[in-house]
């Protein structure tokens, strides 16, 4: 083969590989995840990532910008139209409208699902992202919603955060169609208003005013005197459970049609990472897809891109460890199987070990340690094996530390 015909090296344009150093990240986030979602009693689910494509399609499932132009949607070998999933909510509409008799309600559920967007990628947005998802479902109080929100906020907090880092803007379906109906405006302006507030960051203010007042609303209608009153009763929920940073914000739309009650979303104070961490809110009618009964719900995602740009900008992403704490450096080839049967003794004592196998010289074998990031490396070679005395090397330090054979396991189990 010609080099010209060698396969790149590259991922698919937008998805990310996992090196080690990555995929610890990840499990580091996903803990985080999974133990404040517990701590609240939400319980895990999954499912496939792919759907039939009619899911999206339904009147009011999702946005038209997902369903018409983000969505990776093919036909299979039998004819069916399948949808990698854009998001988790109809999928878990789905699930809870198929048990709906034998699941108890309030029920509270949270997965970590991997999502596929057709987006332009660029800082904060992939073509695969993976998406907390936390949601309860049968429940009107908007203890409900306040809930959800604390839920994310004590995330938010378990990944070091302070409530300075981060605002929580809570918008108000409701408020909207009540300024739309006191405006008179019709359908399609009442949704151009919609769309017009979903881009409001994105522009400068006077440009959005002027907007604004071609579709006939006065810019003081955005800041009413009282807030509204779902968002209000949200917001001192929320203040008597220890959440101070959440606040009115109506340019809070949410794109997607399903929303029918208070929306939000979790912004990073930083100028530097202007998208959300979060993005939620009530969607009271989506379960009647499947049947009649309605059922709501309410819930926010969360994505792993934009929340690692927060930690990094912060300094709170966790240094990368290896998982193995001692790599075995094997002297010489005859070494070789007291290494082996080393490493063997020192895993039955829970040590994560990793052996050489002694086809390169030391000081290549000590690189090899270093490049993986595993904190300590011993030598196994004639002169260890004939004295019974070893060297602990913390390849961090350079701190030495000599062990007899049996001082190795207490060693590295207090290390
Ligand atoms: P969403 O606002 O589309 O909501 O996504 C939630 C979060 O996922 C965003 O705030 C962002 O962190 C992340 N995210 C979204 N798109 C991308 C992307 N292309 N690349 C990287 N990260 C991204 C939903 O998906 C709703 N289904 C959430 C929900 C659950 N509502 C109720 N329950």
């Amino acid at each position: 083969m010609s080099k010209k015909d060698k396969l790149s090296t590259e991922a698919y344009k937008g998805v990310r590989d996992f090196y080690p150093e990555d995929q610890a990240f990840f499990n580091y986030l996903c803990h985080a995840c999974q133990s404040v979602a517990e701590r609240f009693g939400y319980a895990e689910y999954h499912a496939s990532i792919l759907e039939p494509a009619e899911l999206y399609k339904a009147k009011g499932a999702e946005s038209e910008e997902i369903v018409n132009e983000q969505t990776y949607t093919f036909v299979d070998r039998g004819g069916r139209e399948v949808t990698l999933r854009p998001e988790m909510t109809p999928t878990v509409a789905r699930m809870v409208a198929a048990k709906r008799r034998e699941l108890g309600f309030p029920l509270r559920l949270f997965s970590i699902p991997n999502v596929f967007r057709y987006e332009r990628p660029q800082r904060g947005r992939l073509r695969e992202h993976w998406q907390l998802n936390v949601d309860i479902f049968g429940s009107r109080s908007l203890s409900a919603d306040a809930e959800v929100i604390a839920v994310a906020h004590a995330l938010m907090l378990q990944l070091g955060a302070k409530e300075s880092d981060f605002t929580i803007k809570l918008g108000s379906r409701a408020f909207i169609d009540e300024l739309a109906k006191k405006y008179s405006l019709a359908p399609d302006v009442a949704k151009l208003f919609t769309q017009l507030l979903d881009r409001r960051a994105k522009m400068p203010a006077e440009e959005f005013e002027e907007k604004l007042s071609e579709l006939g609303i006065p810019n003081e209608a955005l800041s009413p005197a009282d807030l509204p009153s779902d968002v209000g009763e949200i917001i001192s929920l929320l203040k008597e459970s220890g959440v101070t940073n959440a606040e009115f914000d109506p340019s809070i739309v949410r794109g997607f049609n399903y929303y029918t009650g208070v929306v939000f979303e979790i912004f990073d104070t930083h100028p530097e990472n202007n998208r959300a961490l979060f993005g939620g809110g009530r969607y009271d009618n989506l379960t009647e897809l499947f049947d009649d009964e309605p059922l709501p719900g309410v819930g926010f995602g969360m994505g792993d891109v934009t929340i690692q740009n927060f930690l990094e900008l912060r300094g709170l992403k966790p240094a990368y460890v290896s998982a193995a704490t001692l790599y075995l450096a094997t002297a010489s080839p005859e070494a070789l199987p007291h290494t082996t049967a080393m490493a063997e003794e020192l895993r039955k004592n829970n040590i994560n070990v990793a052996v050489d196998f002694g086809e390169k010289k030391l000081g290549e074998q000590i690189k090899t340690a270093a490049k993986q990031h595993i904190p300590y490396l011993m030598v196994v070679g004639a002169d260890e094996i004939a004295s019974g005395n070893f060297v602990a090397r913390n390849l961090d330090t350079g701190e030495e530390t000599k062990l007899t054979q049996n001082e190795i396991v207490s060693f590295f189990n207090n290390n």
